[in-house]
């Protein structure tokens, strides 16, 4: 008999790259066999979110949840949740998901919803992460994954990657770079995540 399968939902709002190198992680590191783990759906709070092709071209299941369909935010993430759960999941993956979240939908996930925020945490919470380490100053920035907890860009810290801050970077060009690198450590830690659950 198949293992109790640890399901995935990967929570998106653009382009879904990260969503991308997580789900081609786990097929070339075979995560269903060694882990019992898939992705069991992708969901976007916007419709016409790039990343929603790159998943059903990966035969990933998608749906679509459209937070301007709802009257509040607490609505919204009542119904986000009743559709996430729908999936049984063992780890709910932000990966680019523009959404802040209320306190209860976090409680609900407490320890199996993670995030990855642009920026080498706790420097540079919130957004414009790569501007404003070019305007700090900074030689090196990154990205880091962490818990998610009800604290914005606050909860515990699983991985982080460091790249340089080179002379005339710009904000899209460091934001490049570090973006290589959240596809490299992300699906590390995610796969991390499931190996332990
Ligand atoms: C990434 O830079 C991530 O760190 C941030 O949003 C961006 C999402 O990019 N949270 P993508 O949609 O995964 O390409």
């Amino acid at each position: 008999m198949a293992a109790t399968k640890k399901n995935i939902v990967i929570l998106i709002s653009g382009n879904g790259s990260n969503m991308v190198a997580i789900a081609e992680a786990a097929q070339k590191e075979n995560w269903q066999g060694k882990l019992g783990a898939g992705i069991a759906c992708v969901i976007s709070n916007r419709a016409d979110s790039e990343g929603l092709n790159f998943a059903r071209a990966l035969g990933i299941s998608t749906q679509v949840l459209d937070h301007k369909q709802f009257a509040s935010r607490e609505a919204f993430d009542a119904a986000l949740q009743q559709l996430i759960d729908s999936y049984n999941p063992a780890l709910v993956v932000l990966a680019g998901f523009m959404r802040i979240l209320t306190p209860g939908f976090v409680a609900n996930y407490a320890g199996r919803l993670v995030n990855i925020h642009p920026s080498l945490l706790p420097a540079f919470t919130g957004l414009n992460t790569h501007q404003r380490a070019i305007d700090a100053g900074c030689k090196v920035a990154g990205a880091t994954v962490h818990l998610v907890t009800a604290d914005l860009d606050h909860g515990p810290i699983l991985a982080q990657a460091v790249v340089p801050v080179l002379a005339g970077d710009d904000a899209r060009t460091l934001a490049a770079r570090v973006l290589t690198q959240e596809h490299r450590v992300y699906p590390a830690a995610v796969r991390t995540l499931l190996a332990a659950r």
